[in-house]
């Protein structure tokens, strides 16, 4: 449960929120959710059913009492929800289950992939990312969105390259596309030598 990842995503919750954690496997985020009383009430939903019962063994061995649902996202959640934290899965399943009339207000986002089109479909769908964290954890940057419906239109290179702020995670964008430029066709050369400058500037800027 010493996730820095799930430290960051729990620290988006407010006490007024009722709390919907959409695949929550393991249970981690809502145990902690309830066990340190952050909201006003958690739910938890999982669409595979053995994932959904480790999640019921975690909360009976952590003496929690949270109300499950199997569910393909929101699809079959009976109980009003005004918050919704939906990680660790691809950017593809997130906005297929975002595509729903059930959306809340307020969504808490940790995609695997795709942070581009992520940021781009969630303006799209009427979502304003208000804030963007990139945790490193397991060798691996994650990035936890955390937004609102609200009207919003990120420019192409927010889109591209994020709003985090964050110096360490353009470097690793900026290293990351170094890597790759040798392996490319010269056709796409010219684009990842633009974002490289692009990210250079982002973080020489001070
Ligand atoms: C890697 S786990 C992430 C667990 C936890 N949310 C976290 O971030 O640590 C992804 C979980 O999402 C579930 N899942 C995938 N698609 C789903 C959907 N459409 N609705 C509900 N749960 C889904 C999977 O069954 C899996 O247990």
């Amino acid at each position: 449960m010493n996730s820095e990842r799930i430290k960051v995503i729990i620290s988006k919750v407010r006490a007024k929120d009722t709390v919907l954690d959409v695949g929550c496997d393991h249970g981690y985020t809502s145990i902690l959710l309830k066990k340190n009383k952050l909201c006003k009430q958690v739910y938890a939903s999982e669409i595979s059913a053995n994932a959904l019962e480790y999640a019921k063994a975690n909360f009976k061995k952590n003496h929690v009492h949270i109300k499950t649902f199997l569910s393909d996202g929101f699809k079959d959640i009976p109980v009003f929800f005004d918050t919704a934290i939906i990680a660790g899965m691809g950017t593809n399943t997130i906005l297929n289950i975002l595509n729903d009339v059930k959306a809340p207000h307020k969504i808490i986002i940790a995609s695997n992939n795709n942070y581009y089109l992520l940021r781009k479909s969630l303006n799209a769908m009427g979502y304003k990312i208000i804030t963007e964290e990139a945790v490193w954890e397991n060798n691996h940057y994650y990035v936890i969105l955390l937004c609102i419906k609200e009207y919003q239109r990120l420019t192409e290179k927010e889109l591209l390259y994020g709003i985090s702020n964050n110096d360490d995670y353009y470097q690793y964008q900026l290293d990351m596309r170094k890597k790759i430029i040798p392996q490319v066709p010269f056709s796409k050369k010219w684009q990842l030598l633009k974002e490289c400058r692009d990210l250079k500037r982002l973080i020489e800027r001070k």
